[in-house]
């Protein structure tokens, strides 16, 4: 088969493989100490747990339905316990008719790219942001529209009414954001629910980061201060475990019902196979065991990369102190483009994430992200020392 054989659509012609990614495939090679991926530490996973779950399945009546067609909207149980969760933390009072499984938050992105943008449609975004939502909503063709944003996450003071009426929604990660490791602080909260409200404007909350709080100390979600204009994005990933696909939707009864309808045509549902075993590990409360451990896991790691960054960059680079999450965001001096910083450290067996590829408009050269939390304590050391001194 040749490739003159068929023609791309437009929307498939137009993704390029980037250079950065092209870089970024030697870090998968054991010398190199990589600050680059965003994945969970696999010391996070239950797997004695799972396996008991899967077994416990397996032995019950339940094992039919485990391994069955199920329906689009997700197993019942599972999106149950999402609207109870949510309820009880964010005084909301969803139904599990405002609930959709999905098979991992990314999931939910590209089916609110598909519901909401048409080319053209303005998409307001904080700066930086998630280059996973980016990538999807992309492939639709927005116009993007970023709002500046601190070491208090995205401004609403930047978020001007007309902006605000323009845009069919916007994108947010409040909680310990990727790539900066923010946290919106809570009068933001307010602040924007209520621009929101008052411009009838949607807000799309992506949470996946919001249980890692190192203190343990969450602060109310959009979803608690304008439920009506809202729709909240979880996900099992950083708390059990990415490789079961599992996520959910949170929204307004009619929008649920329309991604339904596209998640139908996307591949039927999520699967039966991993609903079954996540509710079979969750449904007695195991997070609030489970939780913890993680949170005191990143807390260290965290903290240690904080104190190597003290210790070894030059008085001129400065990084976010994370409360949570799983990244540090690193600025340097304006003329230090971190693409070209990272060819360097490649050949130097250390790798992260440049910070362009994560503006959607205006990127900056000179930002880059840090991932800490798969990488032990002395290559961490030795990771931050080498860059500090490419840097110098
Ligand atoms: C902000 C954000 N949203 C969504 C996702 C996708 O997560 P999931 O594994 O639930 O698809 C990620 C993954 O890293 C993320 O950082």
């Amino acid at each position: 088969m040749t490739s003159s054989m068929w023609q791309f659509s437009k929307r498939a012609a137009a993704l390029k493989s980037s250079a950065i990614r092209e870089i970024l495939k030697v870090t998968e090679l054991p010398d190199v100490i990589s600050f680059a991926g965003g994945l969970p530490s696999p010391n996070s996973f239950p797997i004695a747990k799972i396996k008991q779950a899967v077994d416990d399945i397996m032995d019950s009546d339940e094992s039919f339905n485990a391994l069955q067609y199920g329906p689009t909207e997700g197993y019942k149980p599972l999106r149950e316990w999402v609207a109870n969760l949510i309820n009880q933390r964010e005084k909301t009072h969803l139904t599990i008719d405002n609930v959709l499984i999905v098979t991992g938050s990314q999931q939910a992105l590209d089916l609110i790219g598909k519901a909401l943008i048409d080319e053209g449609t303005k998409v307001l975004v904080e700066t930086p942001t998630y280059l996973g939502a980016l990538q999807t909503f992309t492939q639709y063709e927005p116009e993007y529209v970023s709002i500046a944003s601190d070491d208090q996450g995205l401004n609403p003071d930047q978020l001007s009414d007309e902006e605000a009426k323009s845009a069919n929604f916007l994108y947010t990660i409040p909680n310990f954001q990727n790539p900066t490791g923010r946290r919106l602080s809570e009068e933001r909260r307010k602040k924007l629910a209520e621009k929101a409200k008052k411009n009838n404007l949607l807000m799309i909350e992506d949470d996946p980061y919001g249980e890692l709080d190192y203190q343990g100390h969450r602060l109310p979600s959009l979803i608690s201060f304008a439920p009506d204009n809202t729709v909240y994005l979880g996900s099992f990933s950083k708390i059990l475990a990415p490789g079961m696909r599992l996520g959910y939707v949170v929204g307004p009864v009619e929008f649920i019902r329309k991604l339904v309808q596209l998640k139908q045509a996307a591949d039927l549902h999520t699967p039966s196979y991993t609903q079954h075993i996540a509710y079979q590990v969750i449904k007695d409360g195991y997070l609030g065991s489970h939780i913890p451990k993680i949170r005191e896991l990143y807390k260290t790691r965290c903290q240690f990369m904080l104190a190597q960054l003290d210790k070894y960059m030059p008085k001129t680079v400065r990084w976010t102190k994370p409360e949570g999450g799983m990244f540090i965001w690193v600025e340097l001096p304006e003329h230090i483009n971190s693409t070209e910083l990272l060819a360097k450290a490649v050949k130097s067996n250390v790798a992260f994430v440049p910070g362009e590829t994560f503006f959607a408009t205006n990127p900056k050269k000179n930002c880059l992200r840090l991932a800490f939390v798969t990488v032990p304590e002395e290559r961490i050391e030795k990771g931050i020392k080498i860059l500090a001194d490419l840097i110098k």
